[in-house]
């Protein structure tokens, strides 16, 4: 047990923090040239692809094991994977920490489930990732939607109206908790201490989407983070944001409103009985070296984006916003390492700008969105690269040969208001389905997801009746160049329903 480790030995926090269990446990084990008759099938690389083995390395082929005993079971740890997690859960201040193997999606889908019978109500806001949908179809619950507060200015969505949460609980005694994702994709924080102080006075768990804030924790100049903030449970993409691998996350847990064992159980039985040993050593790791260097490392991350911040807004037609919009409608912190670089006065999109980038520029962003391009400036970037960033928008700003894109300078139809639901999005999505030309679904329950970009939230949800003024708007703002994101006919001249 860790916990004996780190408590009962002379070692300090960060002697503890010096180890990598799993990792060292690979390193070791491959050391001593075993003969494999077990799964993986390339045999530690033996048996894969040449090109791929010669493009790759063979180390990284010779880790990826089974769960052999040498390297515990993720399902039921004892052994190196304990103590990695543990080691995970005392930096962060969780009771648990869970490695997951298939990205936050699973961790939402497992916090709605821990706290989720069918039928349960919980409080969602609009601006949910997908994954947060995911969650509500497995669980048969039925979600409770606060309104996403949409910033006319920057173009964006930010996080909730506090007022209206509160409503929610109070008009919903029965909902079993309150899931919010905080920091938003664009680096936009709510109050989050006050709003957690908030979900616990009306004796709620509050669980936390910090897909994009795994950082959080390791630097005063960024929003606070979930679990510091009081939070329940609490997943972080640590691919995304820190160094480990694509598809590597954790999730956090504080013990007392919520159920461990649950949580504990319902991992095991969506997460693949088969997890990637590389994925789960790249989160050891990554978990020692920010809690040996993460400080320093956010440093110079914090001053290399603070710097581009500026260099951006001294060029001609651009805003990068900053610190200064704090306090503003919906923002209360922001985590400065996300550029959100508006384009909207050069007269072309987002999207525009995001093509440019990475065709004549070799700059690959996070995302677009139609005023901005989102790019992630985290310690895996250095000075030249945010030189070349500078330097290619300065190019873009100049470029007086683009063509201007109509749609940034009209004016954005308002969302409509969310529609009244007859169904569980479970129901809707499992029942029997057929398609209906689009025109002609008014009244109809609709059994997908449909959710333009832009705006970038879902304006249907399966179980949700579909009225004149959506199918309006979607009309509109589909002929005005939007990406409909979700269902089946992206073109949206057919939208799939639920049979009479
Ligand atoms: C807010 C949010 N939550 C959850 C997820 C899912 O995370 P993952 O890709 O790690 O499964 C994403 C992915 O983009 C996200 O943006």
């Amino acid at each position: 047990m860790i916990e004996t480790y780190i408590y009962n030995s002379k070692n300090t926090f960060i002697e503890a923090q010096k180890r990598a269990p799993l990792f060292e446990a690979l390193r070791d084990y491959i050391k001593r040239d075993m003969v494999a008759y077990h799964t993986p099938g390339h045999k530690q690389g033996k048996g894969v692809d040449k090109e791929m083995l010669e493009l790759l390395g063979e180390n990284v082929f010779k880790i990826d094991l089974t769960e052999i005993p040498e390297v515990d079971n993720l399902h039921d740890p004892d052994g190196v994977i304990k103590e990695a997690q543990e080691l995970t859960a005392l930096l962060y201040g969780s009771d648990k920490s869970f490695f997951l193997v298939n990205g936050s999606t699973t961790g939402n889908n497992v916090m709605i489930m821990t706290v989720c019978d069918p039928g349960d109500k919980i409080i969602i806001p609009r601006n949910i990732h997908k994954s947060v949908l995911g969650g509500i179809i497995l669980s048969g619950a039925i979600p409770i939607y606060v309104p996403a507060l949409w910033d006319n200015d920057l173009g964006i969505y930010h996080g909730i109206d506090i007022d209206k949460l509160e409503e929610a609980l109070i008009n919903n005694p029965d909902a079993k908790g309150v899931l919010l994702v905080n920091p938003t994709y664009y680096g936009i924080s709510l109050d989050l201490k006050k709003v957690i102080d908030l979900i616990h006075k009306y004796n709620r768990p509050a669980l936390i989407d910090e897909a994009h804030g795994p950082h959080f924790h390791f630097h005063e100049d960024l929003p606070i983070s979930a679990l510091k903030a009081g939070a329940d449970m609490v997943v972080q993409s640590t691919h995304k944001i820190l160094s480990s691998m694509t598809q590597s996350s954790i999730l956090h847990l504080k013990e007392g409103r919520v159920n461990t064992k649950r949580a504990k159980n319902i991992l095991q039985l969506i997460q693949s009985t088969s997890p990637s040993y590389v994925l789960m050593a790249s989160l050891d790791v990554a978990r020692r070296q920010m809690a040996l260097h993460g400080r320093e490392l956010l440093e110079r991350t914090l001053q290399l984006a603070e710097d581009a911040r500026k260099r951006l807004n001294k060029i001609n037609g651009i805003y990068c916003f900053g610190k200064e919009i704090c306090g503003s409608y919906g923002v209360f912190d922001i985590d400065i390492t996300k550029l959100v670089i508006n384009v909207s006065k050069l007269g072309i999109s987002g999207f525009h700008a995001l093509d440019i980038l990475d065709r004549k520029y070799n700059i690959q962003s996070e995302m677009a969105t139609l005023y901005n391009v989102l790019e992630l400036v985290t310690i895996g970037n250095d000075k030249e690269d945010l030189d070349r960033l500078v330097n290619a928008i300065e190019c873009i700003s100049k470029d007086e040969t683009l063509e201007k894109d109509l749609r940034v300078n009209s004016k954005a139809p308002p969302v409509p208001s969310i529609p009244k639901s007859t169904m569980s999005p479970r129901e809707a999505f499992f029942s029997t389905t057929e398609k209906v030309p689009f025109y002609s679904s008014i009244g109809r329950i609709c059994a997908e997801i449909i959710s333009p970009y832009p705006p970038g939230i879902p304006i249907l949800a399966p179980g949700e009746i579909i009225n004149e003024e959506i199918v309006d708007y979607l009309q509109l703002i589909y002929e005005h160049g939007a990406f409909i994101n979700g269902p089946e006919d992206i073109r949206l001249q057919t939208i799939k329903v639920v049979r009479e």
